[in-house]
């Protein structure tokens, strides 16, 4: 049995993960976490403490990392900010934790010559054109937009130097937009649930015609194991689920399934340089690690998720009124 570093374990997916490699392997997991506004212990409820530990700290802070990495076999790096429109309002979290925090591991992994695993984004990628017949594919030039997905572009690009210059044993995946339990009201989905659970109205930014590629967080957690088992090392490899959706269609679906008129939300202001599209072509983990994602009804997994913040107001109810305060800043 190995152990493997989750950095971030007790974000949205992190914690997801945890969950899946302790239900799935026989792996000890140990989790490296600050626990931001966007990190909650209480994601991580019901694991056996002979698996799991968690430990409290920065991937900036090189003592703690070296701490953790000099126990590892494996790490699994998912901590990130992760928010989109708070790298508008303040980037500088974005620099030390994406690029300066994933330095720091980087370094520490190559001392203790651990396998790494780099979780990434499909937003690297830029944007596509609404009928553009092509997808994202592996060989997609970077182009990131936004302070997040720039600061995660350098962040994979640090990990590719750290393969070619030190023969540091990692893959790197990007993902598509996740949904599910657990997900921080501040996202999209969680944020119009919530909204709605309030008696508030859903918000658009700008017409909605925005597309976005769903995948269940479920999903996204078994195509990272299969990677972190399978995957060649030095590849990446491009996680989706074929989930296109434009932002208006889901929020008629939320409303629909909430009971509400599906005309009920409001349009607000865009958000600056808001990506179009996003659309992932995952072929090559589905042909070489055999890989399919199992939550492929996506109005079936949106129904269970509204469901569970029905069924879990005490989990996000504490981040509610902080994550609209800041939408206040900018009207949205
Ligand atoms: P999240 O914001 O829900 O969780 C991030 C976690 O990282 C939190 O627990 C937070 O406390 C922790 N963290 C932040 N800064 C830290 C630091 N300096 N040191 C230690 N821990 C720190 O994020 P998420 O949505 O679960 O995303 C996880 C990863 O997946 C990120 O790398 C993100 O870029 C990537 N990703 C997310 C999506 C998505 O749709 N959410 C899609 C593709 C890729
Ligand atoms: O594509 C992967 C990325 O998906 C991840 O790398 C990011 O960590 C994750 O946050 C997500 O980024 P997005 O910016 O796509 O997700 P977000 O939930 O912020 O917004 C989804 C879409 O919904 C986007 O087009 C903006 C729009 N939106 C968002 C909010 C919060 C609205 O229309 N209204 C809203 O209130």
């Amino acid at each position: 049995m190995s152990t493997v570093l989750v950095t971030g374990g007790a974000g949205f997916i992190g914690s997801n993960f945890v969950h899946h490699l302790v239900a799935a392997a026989d792996h000890s997991v140990l989790v490296l976490d600050k626990l931001t506004y966007a990190g909650n212990r209480a994601s991580l409820y019901d694991l056996p403490d002979s698996r799991v530990e968690f430990v409290r700290g920065d991937i900036a802070d090189p003592s703690v990392v070296a701490e953790v990495m000099s126990r590892a076999d494996a790490v699994v790096h998912f901590a990130a900010e992760s928010h989109n429109d708070n790298s508008l309002l303040d980037a500088r979290p974005f620099v030390d934790t994406n690029m300066i925090g994933t330095y720091t591991l980087l370094e520490a992994a190559r001392r203790h010559d651990v396998r790494f695993h780099h979780i990434s984004t499909d937003e690297v990628y830029g944007d596509l054109e609404l009928d553009d017949p092509e997808r994202f594919t592996e060989t997609t030039p970077y182009n990131p937009s936004s302070p997040y997905s720039s600061t995660k572009a350098a962040s994979d690009l640090l990990v590719r130097a750290w393969v070619r210059s030190f023969g540091l044993r990692a893959t790197i995946s990007n993902c598509s937009n996740n949904y599910g339990p657990y997900q921080h009201v501040e996202k999209f989905i969680p944020r119009q649930i919530t909204n709605i659970l309030d008696g508030c109205r859903p918000r658009l930014y700008g017409e909605g015609l925005n597309v976005r590629d769903w995948i269940h967080a479920q999903d996204h957690s078994s195509a990272v194991l299969a990677i972190l088992e399978g995957g060649t090392l030095g590849e990446t490899y491009l996680v989706g689920a074929d989930g296109e959706k434009s932002n208006k269609d889901v929020v008629e679906a939320i409303l629909e399934i909430m009971g509400e008129p599906a005309d009920a939300y409001d349009h607000v202001v865009d958000r600056p340089g808001h990506d179009l599209r996003y659309a992932i072509d995952s072929t090559k983990i589905r042909t070489e690690l055999g890989w399919t994602p199992q939550f492929s009804d996506f109005r079936s997994g949106l129904e269970d998720t509204v469901q569970w913040y029905r069924d879990h107001e005490p989990w996000w109810r504490p981040q509610k009124a902080a994550a609209e305060a800041k939408y206040q800043l900018t009207g949205q």
